[in-house]
């Protein structure tokens, strides 16, 4: 979604911000632009499309010491040169760079236009640089703070003057934004890797704080002009980690990393000597958690998927009752908070607005919500209750994966931990930490196989629709799959539990309409193998992603993939594998943009 940055400093200002929206990329975005000050005036160039387009049109010489710069997901108004960021005031003294939604733009815009300014564009922020401009007074801070006391919605906004040389005001209110600091200069962003090729000292804003920066220094303040007192936290990531390195495609790097990701995820957790699992994060009391009646764990995609996997399992191992809920409805149905209730909220990115607004909504009704997230030091991160970093490294791709994988790793942990506090003895708990830490080197046969994968999308990538149909433990993967599939390919693809495909989606079938069936080596198997005989018997083309030597599921198949057996509860880490190549291969053959598919952002900070 939308990216910002800022830079004040000695470097060419242009460079820094088109190097740094050009990491800002993976976000996802559709036009971008920057603005500098030079030589008393503002310099604003705006593109549709990549980045690489708006290089094109930033003269060689057009480099001032200070400037902002935007990537835009469209929300208000098309996508066109025009509509793109920094947006400026009537005199064109004043730039703006907006991430999120300014809800109350219409009232304002007709104020405003009632007063005399005059809008170039279609979009809600640029009234932000007009009630810059209607409240400057000499005070650049003050006529920002002014502003956003009146916007209803989320923002992460950059404003810059050109009567201040050399500085940016920075503002959040649900969107996120963080500060990069330099040596003789100062990096503002909405997200760390627009900076991290130039430093590793960061600081993270809260809510309705303001900074001024300047590339000797900032100030942060609350909105009644309070200073407040920031921690500097540095980056543990490597900017390597950030490159392709040798693969094509950020997709398939992150599947292919998994071996290690996973690995990652477990890594320290834990006590062999108990068969438990240790996780400090969670700043629970083992007599807290032992007071725990129920989980709900919220979450958006594929993380939500990743919770279901996770809630059958606690429910059936734990014996506790569980359920996963799409944090974008949980929020608006004036949820029941209980006591003896713990809320888990998953989110790779840590800023999903959906997750982040009904944490907040759980949290003012008393609830303790704790976080599953990637991005160190991300809102979601800060203002959970507690929670497990899954320590993936950074995800790039717009298609999650490996967050996936890392994700049913830390809540296996969790479920590892509360069934040992109830009914799992001491060698069932061996034998589960020895089943986790066989994952890895499952995960790394199953990449082994790629090419057979490869194959299977080279026969079905024409196809027009797909059903991916799974029970139990795998019916969410089931769902992750069609997801993948649709995100990245745009093959309409439907994720259905193979028991319920009699009660409808059965009609869809014909010799085109292939099924793909999910069938592990678990209680639910012979069920699965009848629901496959179903679609046969309808001339629908079936793929069984099955156990190794599984041959009843082979003879009814028309292609079949296989993976590693394991112990079943731990299937859906080695059936998403396949899947996640699936689509990746796919994608490729139809020449798809893998790694940024249309429409789609990664980080999504609007409702
Ligand atoms: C799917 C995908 C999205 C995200 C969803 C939640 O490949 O990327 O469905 O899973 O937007 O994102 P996070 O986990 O960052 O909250």
């Amino acid at each position: 979604m939308c990216g910002i940055i800022g830079y004040c400093g000695p470097r060419p200002a242009s460079e820094v911000l088109l190097s740094g929206l050009k990491r800002l990329e993976y976000r996802g975005y559709d036009s971008s632009g920057i603005s500098i000050g030079t030589g008393g005036s503002l310099k604003v160039f705006k593109k549709e499309g990549k980045i690489s387009a708006l290089r094109n049109i930033v003269p060689a010489d057009a480099d001032g010491a200070w400037g902002i710069g935007h990537t835009r997901w469209a929300t208000h108004g098309g996508v066109n040169d025009t509509n793109a960021h920094p947006h400026t005031d009537c005199s064109g003294k004043i730039a703006i760079c907006h991430n999120g939604i300014i809800e109350n733009y219409l009232g304002l815009k007709d104020r405003l236009t009632g007063e005399g300014h005059e809008f170039r564009t279609e979009t809600d922020s640029e009234v932000i640089a007009h009630l810059v401009e209607s409240f400057y007074s000499g005070d650049l801070e003050a006529a920002v703070k002014s502003t956003v006391s009146l916007l209803k919605g989320t923002y992460g906004i950059l404003v810059m003057h050109t009567d201040h040389p050399d500085q940016i005001i920075g503002a959040r209110n649900g969107s996120p934004m963080v500060l990069g600091l330099g040596d003789g200069e100062m990096f503002i962003a909405s997200d760390v890797s627009a900076m991290i090729a130039h430093t590793r000292q960061v600081i993270y804003f809260e809510d309705g704080e303001v900074v001024r920066l300047d590339s000797k220094g900032y100030e942060v303040t609350d909105m009644r002009n309070r200073p407040v007192d920031k921690k500097v936290d540095n980056i543990s990531w490597e900017l390597e980690e950030m490159e392709k390195g040798a693969y094509p495609h950020y997709m398939l790097k992150e599947i292919h990393e998994q071996t290690e990701s996973v690995h990652r995820a477990m890594s320290g957790r834990f006590d062999d000597d108990q068969a438990t699992a240790v996780l400090g994060g969670l700043n629970m009391s083992e007599r807290e958690l032992l007071g725990v009646r129920r989980v709900v764990i919220i979450a958006a995609g594929t993380s939500y998927y990743a919770g279901q996997v996770v809630s059958y399992l606690l429910e059936s191992l734990a014996r506790i009752p569980s359920s996963t809920e799409l944090a974008s409805e949980l929020r608006y149905r004036n949820p029941i908070v209980e006591e003896g209730t713990l809320y888990f909220a998953i989110s790779q990115s840590g800023e999903t607005l959906d997750t982040l607004m009904a944490i907040r909504e759980l949290q003012r009704k008393g609830a303790r919500v704790l976080g599953i997230c990637n991005v160190v030091g991300s809102t979601i991160a800060r203002e959970s209750d507690g929670g497990v970093y899954i320590h993936s490294g950074p995800e790039i791709a717009v298609a999650s994966t490996k967050a996936f994988t890392s994700q049913l790793t830390a809540l296996y942990l969790f479920i590892l931990k509360m069934a040992r506090m109830r009914n799992m003895a001491w060698p069932e708990g061996q034998d589960f930490i020895d089943g986790l830490r066989s994952i890895p080197d499952l995960i790394g046969r199953i990449l082994d196989g790629e090419e057979r994968i490869r194959e299977l999308a080279q026969k079905y990538h024409r196809v027009e629709n797909f059903l991916f149909l799974g029970r139990g433990l795998n019916y969410p993967v089931a769902l992750e799959g069609a997801l993948k599939l649709k995100e990245v390919a745009y093959i309409h693809a439907e994720g259905y539990s193979a028991a319920e495909i009699k009660h409808g989606p059965i009609a869809l079938i014909n010799e085109h309409t292939p099924s793909l069936f999910i069938v592990p080596d678990d209680h639910l198997r012979e069920k699965v193998l009848s629901n496959m005989k179903e679609i046969k018997a309808r001339k629908g083309p079936v793929i069984a992603l099955c156990s190794e030597g599984d041959t009843d599921a082979a003879d009814i198949a028309d292609d079949v993939l296989y993976v590693p057996r394991c112990p079943e509860e731990f299937s859906p880490f080695l059936m998403v594998v396949p899947l996640q190549l699936f689509a990746y291969h796919c994608a490729l053959l139809l020449g798809r943009d893998v790694d940024q598919p249309r429409n789609l952002a990664k980080s999504v900070t609007v409702e």
